[in-house]
């Protein structure tokens, strides 16, 4: 097993392989996609990223695929559908298709559609997962009123259950609207510390294994110190490198400081 809370400079799969079976409970990442970049000629084994992906996750761990399309000659590829069901065949479940809206975007695609501006998060999980933190941020017009409710069945008939009073804030709903960072560290593709950080605390408990595979910049590294969990990132673009290891360097003293301490 591989030292975590460390950035490997090398292929992930060939990363991956140094890692025991069932180590990670959690994979947030986005992968280069369809050559939209091309990050200096690194190129990367999509299969073979799935199944080590498939190997590493924990019972009930969490992989979030962050991806999109492009077009070609008119046509959006499909790559990410394609990806997302060969994870089903291998033996992932789809826990969820979630979209990324980008309400800032300013790169809006082909003039014959409408403005392109969200990439899909495809949930997927090793089994039930294991660690479910849904984050209940809208308000709710109910709030405080006392409510019945249940279940309703396919025939019609719903399920009694006593009264509730309804809480401040309901569960999110899964399209998430986050700006595109502003600050981009030097790469071309980050993505927000918000992203990052609202599913690492959604699919993760504290002290819990967070891999980012395609660690770029170093987002999710970050984002998994700040919220005390510990992370391996691969990235295989030694200029990438550094600039995630300079970014993670506060958070990683902050966490040796507070291990001292404890
Ligand atoms: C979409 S970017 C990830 C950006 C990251 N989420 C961030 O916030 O900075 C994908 C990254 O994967 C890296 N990469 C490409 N092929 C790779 C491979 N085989 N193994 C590891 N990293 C690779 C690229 O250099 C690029 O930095």
């Amino acid at each position: 097993m591989l030292e975590l809370n460390k950035i490997y400079n090398m292929d992930c799969v060939q990363g991956m392989k140094l890692l025991d079976d069932c180590s990670v409970d959690l994979t947030v990442t986005s992968p280069p996609y369809d050559n939209l970049r091309t990050y200096k000629g690194f190129e990367w084994d999509f299969k073979a990223t799935a199944k080590e992906l498939y190997r590493v996750t924990k019972q009930g761990g969490v992989v979030v695929w962050i991806v999109g399309d492009a077009t070609v000659k008119g046509s959006e590829t499909g790559t990410s559908f394609k990806q997302a069901l060969y994870f089903k065949e291998i033996g992932f479940n789809l826990h969820d298709t979630m979209i990324w809206f980008k309400p800032n975007c300013f790169n809006f695609g082909s003039n014959n559609c409408y403005k392109q501006s969200f990439e899909y998060m495809f949930v997927f999980s090793k089994g039930k997962p294991k660690a479910i933190n849904l984050i209940k941020d809208i308000p709710n017009a109910s709030a405080g009123k006392v409510m019945k409710g249940g279940r309703k069945h396919s025939d019609g008939s719903r399920d009694i259950v006593p009264n509730f009073v309804g809480s401040e804030y309901k569960r999110r709903f899964n399209v998430w609207s986050i700006n595109v960072s502003a600050k981009t560290y030097g790469h071309p593709a980050i993505f927000p510390e918000q992203l990052a950080k609202d599913h690492i605390v959604s699919w993760s408990n504290e002290g819990d294994v967070v891999l980012d595979p395609f660690l770029g910049s170093g987002t999710t590294a970050k984002m998994a110190l700040l919220n005390n969990r510990n992370f391996i990132g691969f990235e295989l673009n030694p200029e990438y490198c550094k600039i995630a290891e300079k970014r993670i360097e506060p958070y990683l003293m902050q966490q040796t400081i507070f291990e001292l301490l404890r």
